[in-house]
């Protein structure tokens, strides 16, 4: 392992005014998605979406550090032949890849997942890394709800996401560490704190117990937030400062960078949110986006499977993408989304 090396790449992925695009839906989430939108989810029509966002220069050359792809994309050209990753290397943006294999539900605790993957991951990492992958994602999900979660789920889960952070480390790849408490139920912003600070523990005991070099990867949380369901929505400026306190206690500060999943939250809201938490003073670490819906909602949206909407599509693309990079810097204005709209 050289960790010089993977140090620079998590660097990278967290650059100031940069973050990175999760475009690494599965087959099932992706169908969702176009299902949503009136698109059939053909192998052809995945490409050509996607090929629509990795040619969108602006954003891919100056907000986006990297690309989490699935495993169906890396292998995929352009409609031109160019290979899709090719594309991603060109604008300066770092190709990665997802390689949990999804949930299952986990023995004995009613309600509860572990995620998959971890047999033959080896081989796989190094394929992976022979195509041009430099990062993998690995997505634990915890569920708030009556009971749960359970300390057998946090820590089956956090087993995993160290053994596999320990694979993708010795085959030269920076693991994204993703144990994702998810935003669905009614709980308020301080249960989602409480919950996320025991994954977060749990998740970094592990780490060290497996030997992670913690500089060679980047964390991917949740934000502390209110549950969608919860009657009493924490504002913008709670969410940022108890985010803040709860990530300065639990996640070290050798770790390079820290890059959010949106998890629901509305486009506007995801940027806000980042916004107002660099308002709060400086941090010890890189924290910026890994946003899969709060980036691409509104250019599916835009595009709609129709190739004449390509140019539309990569204009919502761009304009997301620009708004969450100001956000990572702090800078970004509630004015500047009318101006664009
Ligand atoms: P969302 O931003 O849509 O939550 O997706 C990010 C991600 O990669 C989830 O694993």
């Amino acid at each position: 392992m050289n960790l010089t090396e993977l140090n620079r790449i998590a660097t990278a992925m967290v650059a100031s005014g940069k973050g990175i695009l999760a475009a690494d839906e599965s087959s099932g989430t992706i169908k969702k998605r176009f299902d949503a939108i009136g698109v059939e989810s053909t192998e052809e029509n995945r490409r050509d979406y996607r090929e629509m966002l990795f040619r969108s220069k602006d954003a891919m050359s100056q907000y986006i550090s990297g690309v989490i792809l699935y495993d169906e994309t890396i292998w995929q050209d352009a409609q031109d032949g160019t290979p899709l990753i090719k594309l991603i290397e060109q604008s300066g943006a770092i190709p990665g890849i997802k390689v949990d294999e999804g949930t299952q539900a986990l023995p004995m605790c009613p309600g509860e997942l572990v995620t998959v993957g971890l047999d033959k991951l080896a081989e796989r990492l190094k394929k992976y890394y022979e195509r041009g992958a430099r990062f993998a994602k690995w997505r634990a999900v915890i569920d708030i709800g009556s009971g749960i979660p359970s300390m057998t789920a946090i820590s089956v889960n956090a087993h995993a996401l160290a053994r596999y952070a320990a694979l993708c480390q010795a085959a030269q790849i920076v693991p994204i560490v993703e144990p994702e408490v998810l935003m669905d139920g009614d709980h308020d912003i301080d249960r989602c704190y409480e919950v996320t600070q025991r994954v977060l523990d749990k998740t970094f005991q592990e780490l060290r117990v497996q030997r992670v070099a913690l500089e060679g990867m980047v964390l991917k949380p949740n934000m502390a937030i209110s549950g969608k369901k919860c009657a009493k929505q924490a504002s913008v400026e709670e969410v940022a400062e108890k985010t803040i306190r709860l990530l300065k206690a639990c996640v070290p500060a050798a770790v390079p960078g820290i890059a959010f999943l949106s998890g629901g939250q509305s486009d506007e809201e995801a940027t806000a949110h980042l916004n107002a938490m660099h308002k709060l003073g400086a941090l010890p670490w890189g924290l910026t986006f890994s946003y899969g819906r709060a980036l691409q909602a509104a250019p599916q949206k835009a595009w709609s499977g129709k190739a004449e909407n390509v140019a539309a599509g990569q204009r919502a693309f761009s304009h997301r993408a620009r708004m969450n990079g100001l956000a990572s810097k702090g800078e970004w204005q509630s004015s500047l989304e009318q101006k664009a709209a």
